[in-house]
């Protein structure tokens, strides 16, 4: 089987490295590009962990583009409780990381990849959609140039993680999200309802923490206590959700995954809401006049079981 094409857009944070740890690993994609966007943490740091990462993995040649610092409408604010102030739970080299950071934009180098290689790329976004949002308006034809598009972020039918009502990558840009929705087609959406149940538990941190030592895998280990912390403290729970790996794991097999086919909606205004995705569920047709999203809802296969072993535990070479 031939590897997926894949570019990555990240707020390179903790879950982030995991999901770029699982498809390097997997043998099954091939990163083509990485593009960074605040969220976790700032672009600019977000383009040094890609970097940092990458280079632990023995990818130090692909190449890294810096992405938007702010959000369209809304001043920048990062998720350093969760994450840490460098984004990935204090792991980050105090030296400038190697690897490539080239001149253009993340938007700038997701639309030049994509003219170049029509129908072929996969589009994965694991932070706020600002990056895609800006890459859309300077090629509106952008979802019929991509193979797919798969996005982590959102909260259908369950409450939202930054906010009562708002998950954290959509909240982070609610009208960059909004106005991809409302255009880009070849979208899989990958919401909390999907990724609070793909949970690692003691039994996964466990196998982590005896799995082999590669470079790679230790330096996303070494994140894992930050993690681990944020969620028994402030969450009350042993382990944590999977959100972008599973993303990840959807990329490369949509298998995985019962999903819903709707439009979605980002509300903007509301102040109690702003960021909630809104998906008609009623059954009638909709009035949204907007590409349908494919929106995972339910694994339908052990997504956590397919990370850890895919991620840590087969193989031993990066
Ligand atoms: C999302 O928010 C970020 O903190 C994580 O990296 C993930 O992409 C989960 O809501
Ligand atoms: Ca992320």
């Amino acid at each position: 089987m031939s590897a997926l094409p894949v570019i990555l857009d990240m707020d390179f944070g903790i879950d982030d490295s995991m999901a770029a740890l699982y498809l390097a690993r997997s043998g099954r994609a091939e990163i083509v590009a990485v593009g960074s966007v605040h969220g976790n943490t700032s672009s600019a740091q977000a383009a040094r962990n890609a970097r940092q990462v990458l280079a632990e993995l023995g990818l130090g040649s692909v190449p890294v583009a810096l992405g938007r610092a702010a959000p369209l409408n809304q001043p920048a604010s990062y998720a350093s409780e969760v994450h840490g102030d460098d984004g990935i739970g204090d792991m980050a080299s105090v030296s400038e990381p190697p690897g490539m950071l080239v001149d253009e934009s993340a938007a700038e180098q997701i639309v030049r990849l994509a003219r170049d290689r029509p129908g072929e790329l996969t589009l994965l976004a694991t932070g706020p959609l600002t990056n895609v949002a800006v890459a859309l308006a300077i090629e509106p034809a952008l979802g019929s140039l991509l193979r797919s598009v798969v996005i982590m972020g959102g909260a259908i039918g369950v409450p939202g993680n930054m906010e009562a009502h708002a998950e954290a990558n959509i909240r982070h840009d609610p009208e960059a999200a909004d106005q991809v929705f409302a255009a880009l087609e070849n979208v899989t959406l990958v919401p909390l309802d999907f990724t609070m149940l793909c949970r690692i538990t003691q039994g996964e941190i466990d196998r982590i923490w005896s799995a082999p030592h590669t470079a790679a895998a230790d330096l996303v280990r070494g994140m894992l206590p930050r993690y681990l912390e944020f969620n028994r403290r402030d969450l009350g729970v042993v382990g944590f959700p999977l959100h972008d790996p599973a993303a990840a794991v959807l990329a490369l097999d949509a298998g995985f995954a019962e999903c819903l086919e709707a439009p979605v909606v980002v509300e903007l205004t509301g102040t109690a809401t702003r960021g909630m995705t809104c998906v008609d569920r009623r059954p009638v047709a909709s009035a949204v006049s907007r590409p349908t999203v494919r929106i995972a809802m339910r694994p339908l296969r052990p997504v956590v079981d397919e990370f850890v072993r895919v991620a840590f535990e087969a193989g031993s070479q990066d």
